[in-house]
């Protein structure tokens, strides 16, 4: 971002001062994705990915640490104005390297399982008190690890919950700061399985239901109110439901405070969406506009906000996006194995399969494949890209436009950084893959890939 004053003097070999113009004009577009050819080789920011799988093998997960930083800089830039945390959804990618990059830039977490309260531990451990804790099975064990740790709020969903969380604390002698994860009952135009904002969804505690819960709350010695927290869903693409949402957010903290409790933690969620097809995406608009909607909600000016005045200043909001920080980072790099022709139907068998990466089999998501080297003049196919995974539903594409593809070319799916790892599973006792983050023009491994020993650790044979 540029600076808003200019040094008076100049420092020697600083760059010439920018003219006013210039200095008021946008900031470049990032590029949506770290992938382009150099000639008619792929490259994730600096390295020809058909090195990386000469070097690490496939199917591999690799990652650009730079959109990384990219993505969580332009929410900590378009938030600046007001108090606040980016807390990093875990579940999108928990790779420790990834964790410990965000951390040290200042991220918090939002995580959902006493493991993932250990991922960040290790991977960062003063971000801990910055992290808040969401699910709706939150486990006696998982809530004292995180009191212990010192954690910054609970999202709690249940008033059974609840009842859990003072018990513990009163047990561990430590008061709870909470907020209700409350479901504003908006519609947010999704996949219906990462739907969470409704009614008839499990997620949360009905608004009108709050105001009571929370005073109720209030009364225990080993409780703190301190915030009231909304997630409506994930890859979410219109700005409005967000703002809808946080504006009944809005209402119901101006009630609370009025009934004398401090809360001050407004945590909006997660759930902005990015574009998976060749359309073009902008990054930094599309935050800007949902830092834009939210700020309205919460200034309490949003066209047809029951609230009249904003909150004070005092109010810190949290964000929890995940998808959004790591997704575009991420492909997954992959070899073919054979092209086979069924009838009138070509498929193309790729290494990788649903157990790698599940997104398309689970949601019918779409993930853009491009060939890692292109073959100039070559006539393209159309082919379903399949796993070798015993089950129809193992396709990452379906009648898909493709260059032409031979037996041993290197394929890559794109947008792959966000629910892919840890989606991934052993089915067919298949070994997961290694994990690569690219810095500029370095690859490191931050996972190796499994081996079957790791596979058969745990079981045991009479
Ligand atoms: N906060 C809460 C409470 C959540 O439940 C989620 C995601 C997030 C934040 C982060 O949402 P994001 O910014 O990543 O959209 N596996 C699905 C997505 C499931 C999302 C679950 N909750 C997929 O691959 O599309």
């Amino acid at each position: 971002m540029p600076k808003k004053t200019l040094p008076e003097t100049p420092v020697r070999g600083a760059r010439k001062p920018v003219s006013p113009t210039l200095r008021r004009s946008r900031p470049a577009a990032l590029p949506a994705r770290p992938v382009a050819y150099r000639g008619d080789n792929l490259y994730l920011d600096g390295v020809s990915l058909a090195s990386l799988a000469r070097q690490h093998g496939t199917p591999l997960y690799v990652y650009s640490a730079q959109q990384i930083k990219d993505r969580l800089q332009l929410f900590q830039q378009a938030f600046r104005g007001r108090a606040h945390t980016v807390c990093y959804a875990v579940k999108a990618n928990s790779s420790l390297a990834l964790l410990r990059m965000l951390g040290e830039m200042g991220a918090g977490f939002d995580i959902v399982s006493g493991g993932e309260l250990e991922r960040v531990r290790k991977a960062c451990r003063p971000a801990l008190a910055r992290v808040v804790f969401s699910g709706v099975g939150k486990q006696e064990w998982e809530i004292d690890a995180a009191l212990k740790a010192g954690i910054l709020l609970f999202n709690v969903e249940s008033e059974a919950e609840l009842a859990v969380l003072a018990r513990r604390a009163k047990a561990l002698k430590r008061r709870a700061r909470f907020a209700l994860r409350v479901n504003p009952d908006v519609f947010a135009e999704t996949h219906p399985y990462i739907s969470t904002g409704l009614r008839e969804h499990k997620f949360g505690i009905d608004i009108t239901l709050a105001r009571a819960i929370y005073r109720k709350a209030a009364r225990s010695p080993w409780l703190e109110p301190a915030g009231v927290s909304v997630h409506i869903g994930s890859q979410i693409r219109k700005v409005e439901p967000f703002a809808a949402a946080l504006d009944r957010v809005v209402q119901l903290v101006h009630e609370l405070r009025a009934d004398g409790l401090d809360i001050r933690y407004i945590d909006a969620g997660g759930g902005l969406g990015i574009e998976y097809t060749g359309e073009a995406f902008d990054a930094r608009r599309q935050v800007e506009q949902y830092a834009a909607a939210l700020g309205r909600a919460l200034d309490g000016v949003a066209a047809g906000s029951p609230v009249a005045a904003g909150l004070p200043e005092q109010t810190h909001l949290l964000l929890e996006p995940g998808r959004f920080i790591v997704a575009q980072a991420g492909v997954l790099l992959t070899r073919v194995l054979f092209v086979k022709q069924n009838g009138a139907k070509t498929f193309v068998v790729t290494d990788a399969a649903m157990n790698d990466l599940i997104r398309p089999a689970l949601y019918q998501a779409h993930h853009e494949i491009l060939p890692v080297r292109k073959r100039p003049g070559s006539k393209g196919l159309v082919a379903d890209v399949v796993g070798p995974v015993c089950e129809s539903g193992d396709f990452f594409a379906r009648d898909r436009d493709l260059a032409s593809v031979k037996a041993g070319d290197l394929l890559v799916l794109l947008d792959a950084g966000a629910y892919g790892m840890t989606q991934s599973s052993n089915y067919n006792t298949r070994v997961r893959p290694a994990e690569v983050l690219v810095q500029g023009r370095e690859a490191q491994v931050i996972r190796r890939r499994e081996t079957l020993r790791d596979l058969f650790g745990p079981e045991l044979l009479a």
